[in-house]
């Protein structure tokens, strides 16, 4: 497996609160990770560093064999890594299409073919029939879906979803984590920040637990959930 993504003893800390501890770990080309952890461990935070939104404390971010550690997100999205957003960050005025061809604009600049690339994802997602429609019209699950499909018009290798599952209703659960598969069947590397254990359980390759800021487990599925510091960091002591 070709490592893709290294980070190397990455800290984040605001104002003497440590939100990221020497956190490292890798993740390899077309790998599926879940990142767990109770609220407030530091997963929003960890994808903020690597997608350029915080700048580290400590520490190095190594993607496709180049160190990116502290550049801004512009650049980082050029390099091949797309994000979305705990809290739902789509332009409700826009139509669907028009928040796709957004992303698509970053790689290709004519206005018909960023048209074309913006149906085909959201196609990809689902979301083809609500293409003319306002996003502000869709529901919170289309909302997150449709930034899955900003974020893949980007033309990602690694693609860090922030809680899509949240709110969902257990049939379009199994609809979000099919999603997730189709995305690394086209070779694209997935870290999913989620609470939903039926939704990443199934489909990581390998889970990583943070708690309190630090990596306690980096393990697969069926190892983590017996894992006793996993465990206490879920249930308490
Ligand atoms: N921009 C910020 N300024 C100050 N503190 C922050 C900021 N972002 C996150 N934190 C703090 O860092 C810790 C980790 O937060 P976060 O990464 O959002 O956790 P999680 O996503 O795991 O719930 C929390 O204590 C949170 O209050
Ligand atoms: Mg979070």
């Amino acid at each position: 497996m070709t490592v893709l993504l290294s980070v190397e003893g990455l800290c984040k800390t605001f104002a003497g609160l440590v939100a990221n501890n020497a956190i490292s770990f890798t993740v390899a080309e077309a790998e599926i990770v879940g990142l767990i952890g109770p609220n407030g461990a530091g997963k929003t935070t960890l994808f903020n560093c690597l997608a350029g939104y915080h700048r580290p404390t400590a520490g190095r971010v190594r993607f496709a064999g180049r160190d990116i550690t502290g550049l801004p997100p512009e650049t980082i999205a050029r390099q091949g890594i797309a994000r979305t957003f705990q809290i739902v960050r789509v332009f409700q005025t826009m139509t669907a299409i028009e928040n796709v061809m957004v992303g698509a604009l970053l790689h290709c600049r004519q206005p018909s073919s960023a048209a074309a690339l913006a149906r085909e994802w959201l196609d990809f997602t689902g979301l083809a029939y609500r293409a003319a429609q306002p996003a502000s019209a869709l529901t919170v699950s289309e909302q997150k879906r449709l930034e899955v499909a900003r974020a893949l018009a980007l033309h990602p290798r690694l693609i860090l979803l922030d809680e899509i599952m949240a709110g969902l209703t257990p049939i379009e659960v199994r609809e979000a984590s099919d999603l997730v598969r189709r995305i690394r069947d086209l070779g694209i590397a997935v870290i999913i920040v989620e609470h939903v254990m039926e939704g990443i359980m199934p489909i990581a390759d390998r889970i990583l637990v943070l708690d309190y800021g630090e990596k306690i487990a980096d393990a697969p599925p069926a190892r983590v959930v017996r894992d006793p510091a996993v465990l206490s960091a879920y249930l308490g002591a």
